[in-house]
């Protein structure tokens, strides 16, 4: 174990983060509600963009309840969590959940299996161990104007960032070559099929850099965005391919699911449930998925059992949360897809550079101003929680060849240049105090585009 690696799990460290969290986070959880609103508003004064009507309910088909005899041992053994299909929750519904509350009653422990998880690997080759090299010559893959695509939260040189080397890091792994980007290629894989993202502003962050990526190579008139209500679609008319965003940032059912209005002050979830969602990801060729910061709030999470009363919840932290969720989840995923037909990524966590005295001992900053990547190999922060990273490598273990781990935790923490900190649109005014401390509201948690996303994608265009 790296030695900053256990630095981070150490009592100090978290009394740290508990004081400071509070601050940090409020701002983090304003950033993520802001953050779609505004993205919204880019894309609809988009020249030539549409909206489609979004008032009917395009989550009635139910063929895609999982067969409840095929579930894999580790969720039907557990008989405390029956897997009932239930309705779908409204917004009136998750409001009124939740009247009687209950501590969370860990339930057993998914017993440890010997399934080796999938890693997206070619000839043996791990993608995610390397460096990132500065090459000013194949990169940026795009310029960011050129992107009509492009969000007002990611457009950082739009917004006044005055340097562009965050721009120019191609990512070299240890002991493989990765396959040139072309966009032309990627849109041949992906003729004749939808590519669907899954998750939160961080998978959207990656879909948008999907579609700058690709776009280019699509002549003008044969390409369309269509905003639908959680589900935004890019389509490649000649393809007959599509790029679609899906919001669903606790993965399971919850009171966040409205991409706009996410109810942010008291966070409930159907850890049980995930029909509503299953029904747009089973129609989807390939999906990506990702869930993590909306599990670190620090904040409780009201569990609402789809097999006892809507007033009665249990409440647990956010870990034990996410562990239920991605349990879930994998019973999805082990059930419903056909790897023959579907293929499902999960990206891991997308590191957060909240405090710079993690790579700068001694500072008192965070990711504002910073114009290089840190070059300490095997650098972790503090960002990264451990226990979840755990946590998921033991779901994704299970579940074996159904899925292939997009592991950009490591290469992406190197990339404290990579975040937007504050040359992006904000949605409220920033304040005269936050004017004179630029840090103070610095976004250290998305990523510039063109940037760190970029290679997320490559290495997903070379795990295909
Ligand atoms: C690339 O970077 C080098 C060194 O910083 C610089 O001299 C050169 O002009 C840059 N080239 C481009 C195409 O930006
Ligand atoms: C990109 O891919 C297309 C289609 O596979 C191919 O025809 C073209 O030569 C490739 N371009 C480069 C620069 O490799
Ligand atoms: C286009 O792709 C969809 C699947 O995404 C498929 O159902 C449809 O048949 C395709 N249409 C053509 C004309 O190939
Ligand atoms: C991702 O890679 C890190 C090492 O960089 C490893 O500790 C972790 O277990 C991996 N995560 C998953 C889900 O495989």
């Amino acid at each position: 174990m790296p030695k900053s690696l256990s630095l981070c799990l150490s009592e100090e460290k978290m009394q740290k983060w508990g004081r400071k969290k509070k601050n940090q986070l409020s701002l983090l959880f304003v950033l993520f509600l802001c953050f779609f609103v505004l993205f919204k508003i880019t894309i609809l004064s988009n020249g030539g963009i549409t909206r489609s009507r979004g008032d009917d309910d395009p989550h009635s088909n139910s063929n895609s309840n999982p067969n409840p005899s095929s579930l894999p041992t580790y969720l039907t053994s557990n008989a405390s969590t029956p897997r009932v299909a239930n309705r779908v929750l409204g917004a009136s519904d998750w409001s009124k959940a939740c009247t009687t509350i209950q501590s969370y009653k860990r339930r057993a422990a998914v017993a440890a299996e010997d399934g080796r998880q999938h890693e997206s690997k070619s000839d043996g080759c791990n993608l995610f161990s390397g460096r990132w090299v500065y090459d000013n010559r194949s990169y940026p893959l795009y310029e960011e104007l050129d992107c009509p695509y492009m969000s007002d939260q990611l457009a950082c040189r739009k917004h006044g960032r005055p340097d562009r080397d965050y721009q120019s890091w191609r990512w070299q792994p240890d002991s493989c070559e990765l396959k040139r980007w072309n966009a032309t290629e990627m849109l041949e894989k992906l003729r004749g099929k939808r590519l669907m993202f899954a998750g939160d502003s961080l998978n959207r962050g990656q879909w948008i850099s999907m579609v700058c990526l690709v776009q280019s190579a699509i002549p003008a008139g044969k390409k369309s965005m269509t905003p639908n209500a959680g589900l935004t679609k890019f389509m490649a008319e000649e393809y007959n391919a599509s790029i679609e965003f899906y919001w669903a940032p606790l993965i399971v059912e919850s009171n966040s699911d409205d991409p706009i209005n996410h109810r942010l002050d008291e966070r409930k979830i159907r850890p049980d449930s995930l029909l509503k969602h299953a029904a747009e990801w089973a129609n989807a060729d390939i999906l990506i998925f990702n869930s993590y910061l909306w599990w670190r709030s620090g904040n409780k999470i009201k569990l609402v059992w789809s097999s006892s009363e809507e007033d009665i919840c249990e409440e647990a932290d956010g870990i034990d949360a996410m562990k239920l969720a991605l349990e879930t989840w994998a019973g999805w995923v082990s059930t419903s897809v056909d790897p023959q037909k579907q293929q499902v990524f999960f990206v891991t966590m997308s590191p957060t550079h909240l405090w710079s005295r993690e790579w700068n001992p001694g500072s008192d900053g965070n990711c504002y101003d910073e114009r290089a990547p840190i070059d300490d190999e095997g650098y972790w922060g503090s960002g990264s929680d451990v226990e979840t990273m755990h946590a998921v490598a033991a779901i994704m273990a299970k579940l074996g060849r159904k899925i292939t781990v997009l592991n950009i935790t490591q290469l992406s923490e190197y990339r404290k240049d990579g975040h937007p900190s504050i040359y992006r649109k904000f949605w409220e005014a920033l304040t005269p105090r936050q004017l004179a401390n630029p840090a103070s509201y610095a976004d250290c948690i998305h990523w510039c585009l063109p940037g760190v996303p970029d290679v997320w994608n490559e290495l997903l265009f070379n795990s295909l």
